[in-house]
């Protein structure tokens, strides 16, 4: 197992590119199902979630490679319409092919999908969503089993804004008879960047980022080429380890825009950060203020992607803060972790209670899931001496060799085996 060996005290300074966002790049390559032509998607990035993504395309027979940094998709051939456990257990965003795989080919047969032990993370909403459609369910031995052969357009109310639903139904709605029009529905950038990759081959889809989608079925997609949006919890967690950690970083190829809600606190925290175009330019070189309160929201709330990383910040700040977490339910796991490094704060169910101390000491702590590794990646940087961050396979779900990124910036950082 590969873990990360931090010395902590370096500030950061340079800069950086973020990558295309992992939560765009997911669901734009589970609807590339629905086409029968070539797509090209650019600049796509080294995330493990990505590759899985691509084993699930690849053994449903699509055919996928990558030249340079662009995978060139072809889904011609695709034949099957199987998800197997071993597959679907890795990847959280498995279950966003049902959709695509019901507009294709009428009918599915998937596992349930596994991702980050964050939650209970059910799927009612998106089944509940496609039975509304005229979809026949039957749930069996862990699997979903779905006949689509009468699906026709229809209403969807969700009964909350989840991401993965809404992008769901748009896949199934694409090639859909008839208007499919879904209200309540998330409004994260990443299903507009969905809806205006779907219309961009042919689809017709308005609405996405407001609370009502609709979707008019057409018959065929033909092929194209996208680059997915940047990944504002990347550039989101790249601040705030400048902000733990001190220094001056320019982060480029980013929306600012998307992460606003973070940008605020900081600002309002004591960190200086401007905006031009696609950069973002922040300078923290004193102890920054505690938040306060802070609750995470479906967007433009605060995104609970970002929950770790801001809670790991405010262990280091003046004062004492409250996060509360919305989303889901254990999301607070690596704060145990924390707990190791010196880090005062106590969990109580939904609720973290968070007292700022002087510093952070190194210790051996261990990811136990995608942000909340990063998060400790995080406190490595600004604590004083070692930290080893162990089970880093979870960061590498959504990061880039993010250690590569961090030395380039100053930070003493080695992957070791
Ligand atoms: C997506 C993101 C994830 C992010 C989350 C919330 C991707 C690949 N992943 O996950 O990084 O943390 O949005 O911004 O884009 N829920 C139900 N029933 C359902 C579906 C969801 O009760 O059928 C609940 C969930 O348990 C959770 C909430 O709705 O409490 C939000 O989940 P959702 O928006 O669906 O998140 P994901 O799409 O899984």
């Amino acid at each position: 197992m590969q873990k990360f060996l931090i010395h902590g005290g370096k500030k950061l300074n340079g800069t950086i590119n973020v990558e295309c966002a992992k939560n765009a790049y997911l669901p734009i390559l589970a609807s590339t199902i629905l086409c029968e032509e070539e797509i090209v998607l650019k600049n796509c990035p080294d995330f493990t979630d990505i590759k899985n993504m691509i084993i699930i395309l690849e053994n449903l027979g699509i055919t996928v490679y990558k030249k340079d940094d662009e995978l060139h998709i072809n889904g011609a051939e695709a034949s099957f319409c199987f998800i197997p456990s071993e597959l679907a257990k890795v990847l959280r965003s498995s279950i966003f092919a049902l959709g695509a795989l019901l507009g294709r080919f009428k009918k599915a047969k998937v596992a349930y999908p596994g991702g980050c032990d964050i939650g209970l993370r059910p799927i009612d909403l998106h089944l509940k969503g496609l039975k509304d459609l005229g979809v026949k369910i039957v749930e069996c031995h862990g699997y979903i089993n779905c006949d689509a052969s009468e699906m026709k357009g229809g209403l969807v109310h969700l009964d909350y804004p989840s991401v993965g639903a809404t992008e769901n139904l748009i896949m199934a709605g694409v090639l859909n008879s008839g208007t499919t029009t879904i209200v309540n529905c998330a409004k994260e950038p990443e299903i507009v960047d969905l809806q205006n990759f779907l219309n961009n081959l042919g689809a017709k889809i308005t609405g996405a980022g407001t609370d009502t989608i609709v979707i008019t079925g057409v018959k065929k997609l033909h092929g194209g080429s996208w680059t997915p949006i940047s990944d504002r919890i990347i550039a989101g967690t790249f601040l705030i380890a400048t902000a733990m950690a001190g220094g001056e970083v320019e982060i480029c190829n980013v929306i600012p825009q998307h992460f606003s809600s973070l940008i605020d606190k900081l600002q309002k925290s004591g960190c200086k950060i401007e905006q031009k175009d696609d950069k973002i330019f922040v300078v923290c070189n004193s102890r920054l203020e505690s938040v306060g309160f802070l609750e995470t929201m479906p967007y433009p709330g605060f995104p609970t992607d970002l929950q770790a990383q801001m809670l790991a910040l405010q262990t280091v700040c003046k004062g004492s803060s409250l996060i509360q977490e919305n989303l889901f339910e254990t999301r607070f796991k690596f704060v145990p972790e924390l707990i190791k490094m010196g880090a005062n704060v106590k969990v109580n169910q939904r609720t973290a209670y968070i007292n700022g101390v002087d510093k952070l000491f190194g210790a051996d702590v261990y990811s136990t899931d995608l942000r909340g590794g990063v998060a400790l990646v995080l406190a490595g940087l600004c604590a004083q001496g070692y930290t080893t961050v162990h089970d880093i396979y979870h960061i590498d779900r959504g990061y880039a060799f993010i250690e590569k990124t961090l030395s380039s910036l100053g930070a003493n950082i080695q992957r070791i085996d």
